[in-house]
């Protein structure tokens, strides 16, 4: 401590503009003090970066990437295809420009999914270690004062989906890989199950309001997940989620809540991600904690989307954000080029520095046409979300009123949402009647039946085929 009292009073001048500084000492993680500003911060968030690193600019259609599954790749360029992962060289592009951006915002969030989609046998758990370590150092080398909270996707696991709920070999050595950025108790959480809470460690006055992280494995409720079926709580997360949850309403803290498969409908399949049970059960907590958590961030989709959590009476208690991915890919079910596919997209959230409450995020997107074209990644906004649709903030009773308007049949609001839905990768790409509907049920109800009772409300003018459903 004195030697960080003696850094702070001689490095004080070179400190930037009231964004305080970061240190490592020995065995604890990155910490970054800074007084809790008053007004407005923000921070990142990247999600499904998916690398393939066998991807090449090749001649040869069927040579340019493993994860086209041997469908020829015509349209490569240096920054990826629709067909394939994403190359290093778009997954630098990124983190380069996000740096150039905000170098240092208040933390980064990173929620998961890093290795390709490459069938069971082609990878090992080696090979999935070896990736999620060089993004690790990727993210730390862009951004090595920035506190980061990474959290677990399905395919962070080999074989992928199978996650158990004990402790693995992944989570130890993806432990030792984020010691950073996580506490020793974070870590102990972690090992054993891919979960962990913290805070975020700001040297805050007296009356501030703590801000607390618990990044959720919920892959152990993906229903892929064979290695958790029929358990009734793997890992015993969700008893230690209410645990945490409950001390932080004791200590008057608030709780942005992240994971990578989000609870919730899949509109695509018709289906909820988690095992159904599991989905009420977790809905539960999140609405019994609704005054704790602020909001939740997730990826999985690779589409830009959000959720309104309702309580029984149907008023906004909770919000649930969906970045885009990093990847291109998209499955293709033997096709060569699908309309609904998205662009490579991360984003930045602006929040309040009060009550932590979402205030804005600015979706950042490439257009990897245009980048493959020009062999240059100009990323650059693609919209910022409060002022496109018109909300004071993005608090759960704002996102509320546009998931209302979503509804409204062939809206304004609709049409924008699933152009973004798609990172503009099909901006005129018409989603009505049963396209809309699956999708304006899944913002406004999390449970399935409340997502079935919606659609068949659409269903008295609108047939359903289920032809809407199929990708
Ligand atoms: C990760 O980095 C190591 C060391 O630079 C390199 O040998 C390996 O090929 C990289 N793996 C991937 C998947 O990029
Ligand atoms: C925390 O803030 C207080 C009041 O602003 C200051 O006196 C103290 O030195 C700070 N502590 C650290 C560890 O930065
Ligand atoms: C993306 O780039 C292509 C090629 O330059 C262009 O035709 C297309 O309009 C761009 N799309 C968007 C949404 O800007
Ligand atoms: C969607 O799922 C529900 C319940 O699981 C089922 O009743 C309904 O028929 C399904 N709809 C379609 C179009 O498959």
């Amino acid at each position: 401590m004195a030697c960080l009292f003696l850094f702070l009073i001689v490095c004080s001048s070179c400190l930037e503009s009231g964004f305080g500084f970061a240190f490592r000492s020995e065995g604890s993680p990155l910490m970054k003090l800074k007084e809790v500003q008053h007004g407005e911060g923000s921070f990142w968030h990247i999600t499904d970066l998916h690398l393939d690193s066998s991807y090449q600019e090749s001649a040869k259609p069927r040579n340019v990437c493993l994860t086209s599954l041997g469908l020829p790749v015509t349209d490569a360029g240096p920054f990826g295809s629709h067909l394939c992962d994403s190359p290093w060289k778009l997954v630098h592009s990124a983190l380069e420009r996000m740096r150039a951006l905000f170098p240092h915002p208040d933390f980064l969030i990173w929620t998961g999914d890093s290795p390709p989609h490459l069938p069971v046998g082609d990878l090992s758990t080696a090979a999935v270690l070896d990736t999620m370590r060089n993004f690790t150092s990727a993210i730390l080398t862009a951004f090595p004062n920035t506190l980061v909270f990474p959290a677990l996707g399905n395919h962070d696991y080999w074989p992928q989906d199978q996650m158990p709920g004990n402790v693995c070999e992944v989570y130890s050595k993806v432990g030792q890989m984020w010691k950073e950025w996580l506490t020793d108790e974070a870590l102990a959480t972690f090992k054993r199950g891919g979960f962990y809470t913290q805070l975020v460690p700001w040297n805050h006055t007296q009356d501030s309001t703590p801000l607390r992280i618990v990044s959720l494995n919920t892959v152990l409720y993906y229903k892929p997940d064979h290695s958790t079926a029929g358990l009734v709580d793997p890992g015993g997360q969700l008893a230690w989620l209410k645990g945490v949850l409950s001390a932080a309403q004791r200590d008057g803290e608030k709780v942005y809540v992240i994971a990578h498969v989000p609870p919730g409908v899949d509109p695509w399949h018709n289906t909820t991600f988690y095992n159904p049970a599991t989905n009420e059960r977790y809905l539960s907590i999140l609405r019994t904690f609704a005054d704790v958590i602020v909001t939740q961030m997730y990826g999985h989709m690779h589409n830009d989307c959000f959720r309104v959590l309702r309580d029984t009476a149907g008023t906004a208690v909770g919000s649930v954000f969906l970045a885009p991915a990093i990847t291109p890919w998209k499955p293709n079910n033997g096709k060569i080029a699908s309309p609904l596919a998205n662009n490579p997209g991360f984003r930045l959230y602006k929040y309040s520095h009060e009550d932590y409450g979402i205030l804005d995020l600015w979706q950042y997107f490439l257009n990897l046409t245009d980048a493959n074209l020009k062999r240059f990644a100009d990323w650059h906004i693609e919209y910022k979300m409060a002022a496109t649709y018109n909300l004071k903030d993005l608090r759960p009773h704002s996102l509320a009123q546009l998931a209302k308007r979503l509804e409204e049949p062939h809206g304004k609001a609709f049409a924008l949402y699933f152009k973004y839905f798609l990172v503009s990768f099909s901006p005129n790409l018409p989603c009505v009647d049963c396209c809309q509907w699956i999708h304006a049920c899944a913002v406004n109800f999390l449970d399935h039946t409340a997502y079935q009772r919606c659609l068949a409300q659409h269903r008295q003018t609108e047939r359903l085929p289920s032809g809407c459903f199929a990708r």
